[in-house]
């Protein structure tokens, strides 16, 4: 496998070992070997015995490079080959193939950095495949840059990893995903003065023609004929039109199973008249990462022919308190008939989801799944890790957090507990956009489901505290994560093969 990876600059190194640059450049020529093995379970994860490489870390004099997870050792043979110590135990609390995504990742960077050319990768000890991909998925991780805005580009390095086995490489099945995680991100990192929804319906408009999707564009005009009147309240304040967009997947030989992927595509969420505080306020240009990950599913699924039904509804609105913004207090009527007060126009992403919930039930899905950066109480209960998962049905629940499992993403289902529900009644209109404090990620859950089809089996998913990272998280080092793209990826592909799961 040859990858394009960055090159910037050296590691850090431990001080009493040699340094760093005093070898910089020796282990460019031939491969380095790795071998991977953790330091806490003393298991070896590349052939051979964890015993003996742990011993030969202890005895080595010639340690070339030492850094927490990461070291170095020449080997005293005839040819003097460099080896590489890398832990896959260093972060606490992943799961094992995410320990080995990490790993391979800390690899990949180091490598960069130091202009190695060639790594070799003994063959896995048992469920080698599964363990590859997750290597092979670490390695592309540590291959993103958002350098468009830099006057200085990253400088590529060639590095060839070679695995030393005969196992077959899944090439089309990780291209195509780590294109939509590539896709994802760069629209969640652009800047919201730059990606309006305007610009979004146009980088949609390319990929549905690229992949052969039906597109459909509902403006101001047609949104207001068809009664999608959450978007066009929640977009009035802005000179950039709203939108939202229907893209649709249909596939030669189908499932019986449908899924509707519902994206909150706020451009930029100011917070509205409810203007928000000026701190971080510039992360709120990822307040469309959930129509920026539903964009990317459906791209994933259509290369990868998925034999099933999907299609994705991109809610686009940009918050801001203009001339004609929504003031606390309005009312508006929803397509499905109910009136809703806005008494706070910073909760504006459920106004804009329900009536992608609302177009779900009209095109034939049998699921439905939202994904949304929707609350800050969504971060303070789960925090930056552990998205969030709502749903009224036990075995849609189930797929997606098995899923998000097997992808190292990890959610924790919240209850939908209708007592709840009480606080979201209003004195003027049916209902109103906030509550009286309370749980909050649990109430805009429960204002979603009024105006859920009670015939689909539906999930939430509350990205809102994994969504970006100002300072870094596993492998990204700032900016959007597309947490949640793997998950939903793997759910589409769960459902395409299985016609037997039980109605929850
Ligand atoms: N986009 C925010 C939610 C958010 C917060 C996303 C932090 C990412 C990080 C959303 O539109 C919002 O402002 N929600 C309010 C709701 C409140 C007014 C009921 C919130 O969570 O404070
Ligand atoms: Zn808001
Ligand atoms: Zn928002």
């Amino acid at each position: 496998m040859k990858k394009k990876t960055a090159n910037s600059k050296s590691s850090a190194h431990k001080k009493g070992t040699a340094s760093f640059k005093e070898h910089s450049g020796w282990w460019g020529d031939g491969p380095v070997f790795v071998f991977l093995y953790s330091k806490k379970t003393k298991k070896a994860i590349t052939n051979g015995t964890a015993k003996e490489i742990l011993q030969f870390i202890e005895d080595s004099e010639h340690v070339l490079h030492e850094s927490e997870a990461l070291r170095i050792i020449r080997i005293d043979n005839e040819y003097s080959h460099p080896v590489l110590f890398v832990d896959t135990g260093k972060e606490a609390g992943l799961d094992f193939l995410d320990h080995l995504r990490m790993a391979a990742y800390r690899l990949a960077k180091w490598a960069e950095n130091n202009s190695v050319k060639t790594l070799m990768i003994p063959p896995l000890v048992d469920d080698s495949e599964k363990k590859r991909d997750a290597i092979l998925q670490g390695l592309c991780h540590a291959s993103y840059a958002f350098d468009k805005y830099k006057s200085k580009k990253h400088k590529k390095a060639d590095i060839e990893y070679l695995f030393a086995d005969d196992m077959e490489i899944d090439g089309r099945s990780l291209q195509a995903m780590f294109s939509g995680i590539d896709l994802a991100k760069n629209l969640i990192n652009e800047p919201g003065g730059y990606l309006t929804p305007t610009i979004v319906a146009n980088i949609a408009q390319g990929i549905a023609q690229k992949y052969g999707l039906a597109i459909r564009v509902r403006r101001s005009k047609e949104l207001e004929k068809d009664g999608y009147n959450g978007i066009l309240t929640v977009g009035r304040g802005s000179q950039n039109e709203p939108a939202m967009l229907t893209l649709s997947y249909r596939p030669k030989y189908k499932n019986p199973s449908h899924l509707a992927l519902v994206g909150k595509g706020i451009t930029f969420d100011t917070g509205g008249i409810c203007l928000k505080p000026q701190d971080k306020m510039y992360e709120m240009k990822s307040d469309m990462s959930g129509a920026a990950i539903v964009l990317a599913t459906i791209q994933v699924v259509a290369e990868l022919k998925l034999p099933i039904e999907v299609d994705a509804i991109l809610c686009l609105a940009e918050n801001r308190p203009g001339e004609n913004a929504m003031l606390p207090g309005d009312i508006f009527k929803a397509k499905n008939g109910k009136t809703i007060m806005v008494e706070n126009t910073d909760a504006e992403g459920r106004l804009v989801l329900i009536d992608g919930l609302m177009e779900a039930a009209t095109l034939g899905a049998t699921h439905v799944i939202d994904i949304a950066t929707l609350t800050g109480a969504i971060q303070r209960a789960l925090g930056t890790s552990i998205g969030g998962l709502f749903s009224n049905s036990e075995g849609l629940a189930l797929t997606i957090a098995e899923a998000g499992a097997e992808s190292g993403e990890k959610w924790w289902r919240m209850p939908l507990d209708e007592e709840y529900a009480e606080d979201l009644k209003d004195k003027v209109a049916d209902i109103r956009n906030i509550t009286d404090g309370g749980p909050g990620a649990i109430s805009a859950a429960l204002f979603l489901k009024e105006f859920v089809d009670k015939n689909l089996e539906w999930a939430h998913l509350d990205i809102a505290g994994v969504a970006f990272s100002a300072k870094g998280y596993k492998y990204t080092e700032h900016g959007a994560t597309a947490f949640g793209l793997k998950t939903l990826v793997e759910t589409v592909k769960r459902y395409s093969v299985d016609e037997t799961r039980v109605r929850g």
